[in-house]
């Protein structure tokens, strides 16, 4: 068998990448170890920046979030019982973000790929990666109990974090930049009504909690807690005790309860490796760069490398030149590090960490009240949040 570009994993990396291909009218082939079903209600991001929603808009991918997306023109910062707005209108020029979940963007993007009578093929396994500096690199595969080989012209590692992709490329070509943290979010999803129209990030003694929602019935909710952390020792009664202690006010707000649909750990890491390519391997998402949640990042830059890529590979077929190929690490890597640093400063300032003493625990106080007092801190902390100009990841 033979395609263009082969694309591992049906993220929302590989599954854009190859709807922005087909479109150009190059073929792709899809291969993902899950089901349909499960990465269709996989929970995960759920904050789209201004380019995330034109992407999927120009793309023709539109229509739903359209009509079920939220759009926010701010959050709350919550700190020693009392919120603080950062007005993201107004601080940005009327830019904003679309709360709509990762899953919602997946089925989507499912949806236009076969109906474009594209090829995804699930359940894969044993995937593999050979001729990876040759003009023809090759994926192995097994579907159903058979062996197969895709020759292609170029790979598309989209297989996420613990993906195979990235671990197929020589250890001494790569470099790995990393930072871990020593907590983990503990995420619920429940069915009852947002009890505030906006997202809140609260800072406390008892640790970070984050307010979220998916719709006008669904809350989604999360809990800093300890890495290696057992969601048997988290009943629900106990998930709603410790999420009304870390977000009440001295006004007496609280968070509406209603059954608890999912409930998760996941850990926190930074990462990214360098180059994002190796031969015709090209890295994309997860696969190659991950942030911890607290700055809203990963789905967005996952989208950001795939325009990139997209288009490195359009002007390959189009025109046989391979200038934006060889630009797409770099170009990618200045709008992957801004994410990156956003997200740590976002992770260290909300964040209870063990080791910390009173005058680190100061030092974050200190840093909240600047942010929600001092126009430029704000304005510093909103511009990030909605995401920088598209410029800041497309040029090089
Ligand atoms: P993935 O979504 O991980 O997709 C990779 C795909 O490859 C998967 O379907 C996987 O099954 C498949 N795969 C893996 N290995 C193989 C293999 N060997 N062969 C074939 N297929 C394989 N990001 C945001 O932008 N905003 C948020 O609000 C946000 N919140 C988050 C909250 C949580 C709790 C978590 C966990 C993440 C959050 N993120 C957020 C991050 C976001 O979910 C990821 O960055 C995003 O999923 C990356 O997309 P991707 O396509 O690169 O990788
Ligand atoms: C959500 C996740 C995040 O990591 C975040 O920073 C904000 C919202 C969410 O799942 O809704």
């Amino acid at each position: 068998m033979r395609t263009q570009v082969g694309i591992i994993g049906a993220g929302p990396a590989g599954l854009m990448l190859a709807h922005l291909l087909q479109r150009a009218g190059i073929e792709s082939v899809v291969l993902e170890k899950h089901t349909r079903d499960y990465i269709e209600r996989r929970v995960r991001a759920g904050v789209l920046e201004q380019s995330t929603v034109d992407l999927l808009n120009d793309a023709g991918l539109g229509e739903r979030m359209r009509r079920e997306g939220m759009v926010h023109h701010g959050i709350q910062l919550r700190f020693d019982g009392a919120g603080h707005r950062i007005d993201f209108s107004e601080l940005t020029g009327g830019r904003g973000i679309t709360v709509y979940g990762q899953q919602e963007v997946v089925k989507d993007l499912v949806r236009a790929r076969l109906d474009a009578g594209g090829a995804i093929h699930f359940s894969v396994d044993e995937v593999g990666l050979q001729g990876l500096d040759t003009q023809r690199p090759r994926i192995s595969y097994m579907l159903h109990g058979e062996a197969h080989e895709l020759e292609c012209d170029f790979v598309a590692g989209c297989d996420g974090f613990h993906g195979v992709s990235r671990q197929a490329i020589p250890a001494d070509k790569l470099t790995t930049f990393e930072r871990t943290y020593p907590f983990a979010w503990l995420g619920i999803l429940a069915q009852a009504a947002p009890a505030h129209d906006e997202l809140i990030y609260a800072y406390g003694d008892r640790g970070f909690a984050l307010f979220s929602m998916r719709s006008p019935q669904v809350t989604r909710l999360y809990l800093q807690v300890a890495p290696e952390e057992r969601l048997d020792d988290w009943s629900d009664d106990r998930v709603w005790q410790e999420l009304h202690a870390r977000l009440e006010t001295h006004d007496g707000w609280r968070v509406n309860e209603g059954s608890v649909l999912e409930k998760s750990v996941t850990g926190m890491r930074s990462s990214v490796v360098e180059p994002m390519q190796h031969g015709r391997l090209f890295l994309a998402g997860d696969a190659a760069h991950i942030v911890p949640p607290t700055g809203a990042k990963g789905m967005n830059l996952a989208m950001n490398d795939v325009l990139v890529l997209a288009r490195g590979l359009i002007e390959h077929f189009e025109s046989g030149s391979d200038a934006a190929l060889q630009r797409y690490s770099q170009t990618c890597l200045r709008r992957v590090w801004r994410a990156e640093h956003f997200s740590w400063w976002m992770t260290s300032m909300l964040h209870r960490f063990p080791a910390d003493d009173s005058f680190q625990q100061r030092l974050q106080r200190s840093q909240l009240e600047y942010v929600v007092r001092s126009r430029a801190a704000s304005a510093s902390l909103a511009e990030n949040y909605v995401g920088l100009p598209a410029s800041w990841g497309t040029e090089p």
